[in-house]
């Protein structure tokens, strides 16, 4: 069993999934003592996943392997499937892979052992998106009616994309606001100042300045002014509406400095909650070899 996208899990898995990691959460131990090994494979920059993956492996006894790219013989020109066919040959039982190039996982056909996604270019998240579903109802115990609005740069965003899909699906009113040149054609815009106090969730999204080409032309004042989230709009959120953002954040830009770690924020619990949502998508991939 491979997780590449969320189209591929149905809305009974997903709540499957959240249930375990909830399992997890309050105590539950499940451990293969050693004899399963998972190999990273990150050619793309990460922190929360690749080491809230590490530590979801670590925690079910499973033994880990980093791949350190700029070391390793894809600078001789090796391709992603000879890779992952070396890992699958030494033994790893499962594989962990984020690459820069969307649907990657279309030329991994024959690899024999399960793969977690974990980011293809501006494609999919799976795993950021399970988490944040399980912050969501953690909080409000449904999904079914909440308003959510995902505001920024949702055109270079697989958080974007992955959430807009997988939450509609779920029953959510999925908006999509910010500038005009970072919306995505067919989605359901709201502009961001009318959104602030209808929402249920705000989930914000870092400006990805690496995937723009410099063509970004506003300051960070003018983008905060306009489109961030600052500690006055914060005030005008309803009362038990929540602030997610999947991080690295830029602050004082998508988001104000005090607007961080304020009350509503569930952005340090959504990393959290990272690691029980990926010890139960490792775990229930390899109980479904
Ligand atoms: N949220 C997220 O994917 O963070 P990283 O890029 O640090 O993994």
């Amino acid at each position: 069993m491979n997780v590449f996208t969320l189209s591929d899990v149905s809305n009974q898995e997903i709540l499957e999934i959240l249930e375990e990691a909830e399992e997890f959460k309050k105590g539950k131990e499940v451990s293969y003592k050693g004899k399963k090994s998972a190999a990273f494979l990150f050619f793309e920059n990460s922190t929360r996943t690749h080491y809230s993956f590490e530590k979801a492996a670590l925690n079910l006894g499973i033994k880990t392997q980093n791949l350190e790219v700029s070391t390793s013989s894809v600078q001789k020109g090796e391709s992603l499937y000879d890779t992952c066919k070396f890992f699958e040959s030494i033994g790893s039982d499962i594989l962990v892979i984020r690459h820069p190039e969307e649907n990657y996982f279309n030329q991994l056909d024959g690899i024999k052992i399960p793969i977690l996604n974990g980011g293809d270019g501006t494609g999919n998240h799976p795993s950021q998106s399970l988490l944040d579903l399980y912050t969501i109802k953690e909080h409000f115990g449904y999904f079914e009616g909440l308003n959510l609005a995902i505001v920024g740069d949702i055109k270079h965003s697989r958080v974007a994309h992955t959430n807009y899909q997988v939450m509609r699906r779920l029953g959510m009113n999925v908006y999509t606001s910010g500038p005009s040149f970072f919306q995505e054609e067919g989605y359901q815009y709201i502009d961001f100042n009318q959104a602030i106090d209808k929402m249920d969730v705000i989930m914000l999204l870092r400006v990805q300045f690496e995937r723009h080409n410099n063509q970004f032309t506003l300051t960070k004042e003018e983008y905060l002014n306009q489109y961030g989230l600052t500690i006055e709009k914060v005030n005008r959120m309803k009362k038990d509406a929540i602030i997610m953002h999947p991080a690295p954040f830029n602050r004082n830009m998508e988001i104000s400095d005090d607007v961080v770690e304020c009350r509503k924020s569930k952005i340090f619990e959504q990393m959290k909650n990272g690691v029980f949502v990926r010890m139960a998508l490792i775990n229930r991939v390899l109980n479904n070899e």
